[in-house]
């Protein structure tokens, strides 16, 4: 099914309908974090490429704009029914190239599938509305405005390592169904797999041009991809540097942005103990930690705190470690940066005198799941986002310490509280500054038709099903003048 993508081990770009080498030979080593093994080379585009690709985009785009949705979203279903035939490769060159657990990438393939379908028939739904003006003061019903959804033109989408085939996903099938020509930027590290998206949809019929990929050195083409005259839209998930680096110099074009995040789990005297250690460990250590919506910390009141620090404790040592293949949860970070840099917030904490309750031992890239107690608003680790398998807890004498404590990251994605006083979860709720607050469960994206943002640093716009296809389109407004 994908062999087109690839030959001898060299990835191609998809332009035009078809899967190319760049003119230039040159091309990018993609290495394995679980073993270093070489995964492939991929294709290092000049901006002389990413002109020609654009241009074609932007004229592919209208005729597909112009397709009625029911077609559109019929090339989606079939994308979603190619994705799950293709479930076991995709998920094991996730293994292979994010050092992904076999468990998340199936699921990161599941959801995909789901999450497509779901668009093409949220697509279908799409309304517009007509106004009518004398609902304003000081105008007669001598006019109607009809107003309609139009596509934005050429959306650019720009992917992160960890999600490389979900997180593609979720930018390109809300741009399609809106009517938008894609070009995909994956990721250096999981471009492969992303790649292996892309096929998908070109194997369900998408016509030519309206997803293009583009891969190669940011330090190269990104700032000139970006900054591109004639793309329409930027859709963007990383780190909250680069996206504040688009944002400063992408001028004038809309943008969704999903950033990173210090998400808190705020544990209350009342909480099932039990039930809470559970959630924040799957939420905090899950693809160790390498996710936005991670639990990074525990606000845990004083009177609960060692009871459940105990249960947590149990629970990280049912974590197996080691590579996805032989079952291992807590698998090797992306690279030895960002294993160095979570090492950095460890050693951190210990020279500040928080206690270490497990781990902290490390081969390679791979961190074992650590979790520390006692961690101060001293320490690093209290407001850097580790993207690692680190968890700090933060003992507090009361709720408005907590909230306040929360308050202050320069994040703020999602926050967790875990009570059985709903009066009381409202209240913290309320008052935390996030997107979204989870009571009693762990902080997470899903499900995928919930509105999902960040504010602070944490983002830009509302993503979720409907709220991305809005994003990704535009009122059109004409005014029929009835006298
Ligand atoms: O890393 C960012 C993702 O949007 C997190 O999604 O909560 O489903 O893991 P998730």
């Amino acid at each position: 099914m994908f062999e087109k993508i690839c030959d001898n081990e060299i990835y191609k770009i998809l332009y035009n309908g078809e899967w190319i080498n760049s003119r230039n030979n040159k091309t990018i080593e993609i290495l394995s974090p679980v073993d270093n093994s070489l995964v492939g080379k991929i294709q290092a585009l000049t901006k002389e490429e990413v002109d020609e690709i654009i241009k074609n985009s932007k004229e592919s785009q209208k005729a597909w704009g112009n397709l009625p949705i029911s077609e559109r979203a019929s090339i989606l279903h079939k994308a979603a029914a190619i994705i799950e035939e293709n479930a076991d490769e995709l998920s094991q060159i996730l293994q292979l190239e994010i050092a992904k657990d076999i468990e998340s990438s199936q699921s990161e393939i599941k959801r995909t599938a789901d999450f497509i379908r779901f668009t093409a028939d949220e697509g279908k739904h799409m309304q517009g509305e007509t106004i009518l003006s004398d609902n304003f003061p000081g105008f007669k019903r001598d006019r109607v405005s009809v107003v309609y959804r139009v596509p934005v033109g050429v959306v650019l989408a720009i992917s992160p390592f960890n999600y490389p085939i979900n997180l593609s996903a979720s930018k390109i099938a809300p741009a399609l169904i809106a009517g938008n020509s894609v070009i995909l930027k994956p990721p250096t590290q999981g471009a492969i797999s992303a790649l292996y998206l892309a096929e998908t949809f070109n194997k369900a019929g998408l016509p030519k041009g309206i997803l293009n990929t583009i891969t190669g050195k940011s330090s190269e083409i990104g700032d000139y991809l970006i900054t591109h005259k004639d793309i329409n839209f930027i859709n963007f998930t990383g780190s909250t540097e680069v996206g504040k680096h688009i944002a400063e110099i992408a001028g004038m074009v809309p943008m969704l942005m999903e950033l990173g995040g210090k998400d808190a789990a705020i544990v209350l005297e009342d909480a099932d103990l039990n039930e809470a250690a559970k959630l924040i460990v799957s939420g905090a250590y899950n693809y160790s930690g390498q996710r936005c919506t991670a639990v990074k910390r525990v606000l845990a009141l004083e009177a609960v705190a060692d009871k459940l620090i105990q249960n947590m404790t149990q629970e990280i040592t049912k974590l197996k470690v080691g590579a996805p293949k032989e079952g291992a949860k807590i698998t090797p970070l992306i690279n030895s940066a960002a294993a160095d840099f979570v090492q950095e917030l460890i050693d951190d904490a210990i020279n500040k005198g928080a206690k270490l309750i497990i781990g902290n031992k490390r081969e390679g890239n791979l961190i074992y799941p650590t979790l520390f107690d006692y961690v101060t608003t001293a320490m690093r680790l209290a407001w850097e986002e580790p993207f690692g398998p680190i968890l700090p807890v933060i003992r507090v004498q009361n709720v408005d310490e907590a909230i306040a404590i929360a308050n202050k990251s320069q994040y703020g994605l999602q926050a967790s509280v875990f009570t059985q006083n709903i009066k009381e979860a409202f209240y913290v709720a309320d008052k935390l500054e996030v997107g979204t607050v989870h009571i009693n469960n762990k902080t997470e994206r899903g499900p995928d038709h919930f509105p999902f943002l960040g504010v602070k640093a944490s983002g830009l716009g509302t993503q979720g099903i409907r709220y991305s296809i809005e994003a990704m389109s535009r009122p059109k407004v004409v005014v029929l003048n009835i006298n």
